[in-house]
């Protein structure tokens, strides 16, 4: 049995990945995590592949410098798709990545149209299209990459009105294909769930895939057993590349202990 720290690290572009960081939070209220969010080089949408990868390996080095681990998730679908393969073969914590929930996606849709939502990045990246071959059968997907959204999402979260406008362009392109399925393929996006439901016409199932990391994260924690011993301990740490003032948390459900800067 390895020793475990009762403690991992999150790391996302913006504060969207607070979506996973929410159903770990509800999954394992036991867990301690520190969420390091990247708003200096904010979004990583639009990013080269080889500045995202040597960004997330930084961050990575630089946190496992100040504090220990029982491993990492990159809360965000855009570096995931591109950075594990190297994080895993350069350092000795395990990583879980986020990916677009196709799979479940696609076994739901009664129509077998399903629609993707995510970063530019994320839609045109093999990866997601070897998911596609892989787990679509024989739904057909739309891919819709909006980098619109993402900003709309770290809006609401700093407590300012989401434009509704943009969000009726951006799922236009799914009700000429009758998509009854919806993947919410950027960590992002569950913040827009409402919002979204509320501007789409027509009936449509919403996936993303927190529930799924949460329950990875448990599994890789089971061999680490004292952190099952304490449930009172969970502390809850945030860190952020950017300016602290650009930080409201006050207006989500969980509370933070401290709010760091954190140069990278
Ligand atoms: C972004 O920073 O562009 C959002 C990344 C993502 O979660 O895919």
């Amino acid at each position: 049995m390895n020793a475990s720290n009762n403690r991992i690290l999150l790391i996302d572009s913006g504060i969207g990945g607070l979506s996973i960081f929410n159903e770990l939070t509800t999954q394992l209220p036991f867990l301690s995590i520190d969420y390091f969010c990247d708003h200096a080089f904010f979004p990583y949408g639009n990013k080269e592949l080889s500045t995202l990868v040597t960004r997330v390996h930084d961050i990575v080095e630089n946190c496992l410098q100040k504090h220990s681990y029982d491993l990492a998730v990159i809360a965000c679908n855009t570096a995931s798709t591109v950075v594990l393969p190297s994080l895993r073969s350069s350092f000795d914590i395990p990583f879980v990545g986020v990916v677009p929930a196709i799979k479940p996606a696609c076994a739901l849709s009664l129509t077998r149209q399903v629609g993707l939502l995510a970063t530019e990045g994320t839609v045109t990246r093999e990866y997601t299209h070897n998911l596609i071959k892989e787990f679509a059968c024989d739904a057909e997907l739309t891919l819709v990459g909006c980098a619109e959204l993402v900003k709309e999402a770290e809006k609401k979260l700093a407590g300012k009105p989401v434009d509704l406008e943009v969000l009726k362009q951006v799922i236009a392109p799914f009700k000429a294909k009758n998509v009854d399925t919806i993947v919410l393929g950027c960590t992002h996006f569950p913040w827009l769930v409402e919002e979204l439901a509320s501007v789409i016409e027509w009936p449509v199932k919403w996936v993303d895939s927190g529930k799924a990391i949460a329950a990875r994260v448990e599994s890789l924690l089971n061999d680490q057993a004292s952190h099952l011993l304490d449930r009172s301990a969970a502390q809850y740490r945030f860190y952020t590349s950017g300016a602290c003032s650009d930080i409201h948390l006050d207006h989500l459900p969980m509370d933070f202990t401290l709010i760091e800067s954190f140069q990278v």
